[in-house]
């Protein structure tokens, strides 16, 4: 399967992995409005496809995944389109975060502002050896207006996510790693130990997946407790339940229809 944007490229593989790039590669991958609205598009995709299990997505190019939001068309809006701008791409990154399908960043390069945004909302961060992280918004006058300031507190702590978001500096890879910015620096190509990785999650039940990613984001709320208990009980009447656990006592592999 193969989709025509203009700044995305889709593929998806046989087992069901999706590929997304990001491919401006003159700009670093940069964040335009085109890029939000095709990336809205590409997320309806995937979200409706019932042969996309997982998606991946990195930047075109070794040098970014993504440099950050587009600075040439941040340059020109009054503040009220600044947070209108804010809000929509806060909107596109939440649909990431909330996507039933497990999504994985493949961070092959600079992933800085808008584009560190993007990797913090995905499930699951690769980093390739190369990759630099970081919110240098402060630099230009401004602060992380797509999540950052929200979640990378929930990734490295609030101490550590305001020394970052106050200097503006960049982390490497290995740093990355250490204070969970990103779970894993890649040996070779970020994308494949993303497909490896990816390959694991969409062996298990779907639905399962889709009721983790629910439960998760409710860790350390109120009701924390409560939704999982709720969500563990919704599987009870799923096929996927009855086939996963019938599959382990016939000591077989479970096949699972994602109903
Ligand atoms: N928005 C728009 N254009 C961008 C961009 C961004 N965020 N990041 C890079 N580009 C463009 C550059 O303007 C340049 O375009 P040009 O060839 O038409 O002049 C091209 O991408 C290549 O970038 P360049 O700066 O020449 O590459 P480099 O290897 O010297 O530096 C970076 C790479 C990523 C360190 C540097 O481009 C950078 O600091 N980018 C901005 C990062 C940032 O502040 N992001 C937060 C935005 S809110």
């Amino acid at each position: 399967m193969s989709l025509a944007f203009d700044t995305l490229l889709l593929e998806t593989d046989e087992s069901g992995i999706c590929v997304l790039t990001i491919n401006r590669p003159d700009k670093m991958n940069a964040l335009n409005s085109r890029v939000f609205d095709e990336l809205d598009l590409a997320l309806d995709e995937v979200l409706s496809n019932s042969e996309i299990k997982g998606l991946i997505i990195t930047g075109s190019g070794d040098k970014a995944f993504v440099a950050g939001a587009d600075i040439k068309e941040l340059n020109t809006l009054t503040d009220n389109e600044a947070e209108a701008k804010s809000l929509r791409g806060q909107k596109t990154f939440q649909r990431i975060e909330d996507s039933s399908k497990p999504i994985i960043a493949a961070v092959n390069g600079y992933a800085l502002g808008g584009g560190c945004e993007l990797a913090l909302a995905c499930h699951i961060r690769i980093a390739s050896a190369n990759a630099v992280l970081g919110l240098p918004e402060v630099s230009l006058g401004l602060i992380p207006g797509y999540g950052g300031t929200q979640r990378l507190p929930e990734l490295v702590g609030k101490a550590r996510a305001l020394e970052l978001i106050m200097t503006g500096r960049f982390v490497k890879a290995q740093e990355a790693k250490e204070i969970c910015l990103v779970n894993e620096v890649a040996e070779q190509d970020a994308v494949e130990s993303s497909k490896t990785m990816m390959s694991a999650i969409i062996k298990q039940g779907p639905l399962a997946i889709a009721q983790v990613v629910k439960a998760v984001k409710e860790a350390g709320k109120e009701n924390g407790y409560k939704s999982e208990a709720k969500l563990f009980g919704d599987l009870y009447n799923t096929a996927d339940f009855k086939e996963g656990t019938s599959a382990f006592l016939e000591k077989r592999k479970p096949d699972f229809s994602g109903k």
